[in-house]
């Protein structure tokens, strides 16, 4: 199998190189930063979506599975959610009083979310999650937080990430204590080391897939026990693998949630919601921001809902990702790949798992898939964030490529060639070492 045609990238790398001269990072966000593709080989700057479809600035169309990092849920540019915003942006973004949105979409968040009785809206999910920290420190009295999985960048949490915690006052570690996913016997030890002393466990309900049998409901009951609240981080799976996420999924209802990315097909839209009792301590706490209220994220959102009641979303979501899910894994085994590539996850979310001979050359391997699909018009980095504008056809054309990138893949392990192949700089960890 010949390896795929470079892409025209100029009018990416003119831009990055301006980047580096105004913004540190280059980027906003790690995830889309230049170590997470393959420099010389990926486009750094896209200027338009439609559907599943994103255009770079060079004016290379992609099949898209990034979905923006989680929030496109319907597809980019999806009619109904830009009528709503059009219509809106005529009465104003934002006003002096607070508009009559911010009911309607609370209200209509506490009939579809399971544990949402009220709620708080924000713009980011580390925004959220922060506030249902608070929230949980003052409903309880307590300081510590036991957490699993990934909740954004702010101080309470990115303490615990050794390699990007410069910045943050090490004594917050002495308030985080972290425990393994699907580990309930690990949770119970940490809550019996700190009697009355643990305001909340907050985790990702689902992470790379299902939760283990009863792991959710053991972590119900021992925070009832403890006298902790329960916090479902759904920045991720809300609005994706059901619209009220992974609570609504397995049927396991916290205390408090948070939501995030889906909720608004990409406006700035998250929300922390909960029982009500749990959730007037905002009353007595200090959560305010000029920018919550924000009325087209508002409109955006009550549209998304709509759309979501009235048309098999999550359906569709589930049955063209459950094809590309199936027809990868399929094609992974029909080159011999599986000892090096897994796929794992939801129907509607899956990803990728890259196991090169040599550990170190993980992302290497990573890097030559993406190398491979990004040039054949598949813009996939390692996960598959499925849209409702996905159809069949684009998901027989992606496992087409998948094919081929697979060929290349199989012949570079055969023969020990992956770096030779990797015509870029290979992707990096998100979280690298701060130099
Ligand atoms: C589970 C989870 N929580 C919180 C966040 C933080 O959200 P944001 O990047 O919008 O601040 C993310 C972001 O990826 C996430 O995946």
């Amino acid at each position: 199998m010949q390896q795929a045609k470079s892409l025209r990238l100029s009018q990416s790398q003119q831009l990055l190189k301006r980047a580096e001269a105004v913004i540190p990072c280059q980027t906003q966000c790690f995830s889309k930063g230049p170590t997470q593709f393959v420099k010389g080989v990926s486009p750094h700057y896209a200027v338009r979506g439609t559907g599943c479809r994103v255009e770079d600035v060079d004016g290379n169309s992609y099949i898209d599975y990034m979905g923006a990092l989680g929030p496109i849920t319907l597809g980019y540019n999806h009619p109904k959610v830009n009528e709503a915003i059009r219509r809106q942006l005529e009465d104003g973004a934002l006003l002096s009083l607070p508009h009559p949105l911010e009911v309607e979409v609370a209200e209509k968040l506490v009939a579809c979310i399971p544990c949402a009785e009220m709620v708080r809206f924000t713009k980011t999910g580390s925004e959220a999650t922060s506030a249902a920290v608070r929230i949980a420190r003052a409903f309880t009295g307590r300081d510590l937080i036991v957490q699993s999985g990934y909740h954004g960048w702010h101080d309470w949490y990115a303490v615990t990430k050794p390699l990007r915690n410069r910045g943050i006052p090490k004594v917050l570690l002495d308030y985080i204590l972290p425990f393994p996913y699907n580990n309930a016997d690990s949770l119970q030890s940490i809550l019996e080391r700190n009697p009355g002393k643990v305001a909340a466990v907050m985790l990702e309900p689902s992470v790379l897939g299902p939760p283990n049998h009863g792991f959710l409901e053991r972590c119900r009951k021992l925070t009832y026990e403890h006298g902790a609240l329960l916090i479902f981080d759904e920045v991720i799976m809300g609005f994706r693998i059901a619209l009220g996420g992974a609570q609504e999924k397995f049927n396991v209802v916290p205390d408090l949630a948070t939501f995030g990315k889906g909720m608004a097909n990409g406006m700035p839209l998250s929300a922390v919601m909960g029982r009500a009792a749990v959730m007037k301590s905002c009353d007595d706490i200090f959560y305010s921001s000029t920018f919550g209220g924000e009325i087209l994220s508002l409109a955006a959102c009550k549209a998304v809902i709509d759309i979501y009641q009235s048309e098999p979303v999550i359906e569709h979501l589930a049955e063209v990702g459950g094809k590309l899910l199936r027809g990868t894994r399929e094609r992974i085994r029909r080159h011999g790949l599986e000892r090096y590539i897994e796929i794992v996850g939801f129907d509607a979310r899956s990803m990728f798992l890259f196991h090169a001979p040599r550990p170190e050359e993980n992302l290497i391997l990573k890097s030559l898939f993406h190398q491979e699909v990004v040039r054949r018009g598949i813009l996939c980095n390692g996960y598959h964030n499925m849209t409702y504008a996905h159809s069949e056809e684009d998901i027989q054309r992606t496992l087409a490529v998948y094919d081929e990138a697979f060929e290349v893949l199989k012949e570079a392990l055969d023969t020990g060639t992956l770096r030779e192949r990797l015509q870029g700089v290979p992707m990096q960890e998100v979280f690298r070492p701060v130099q």
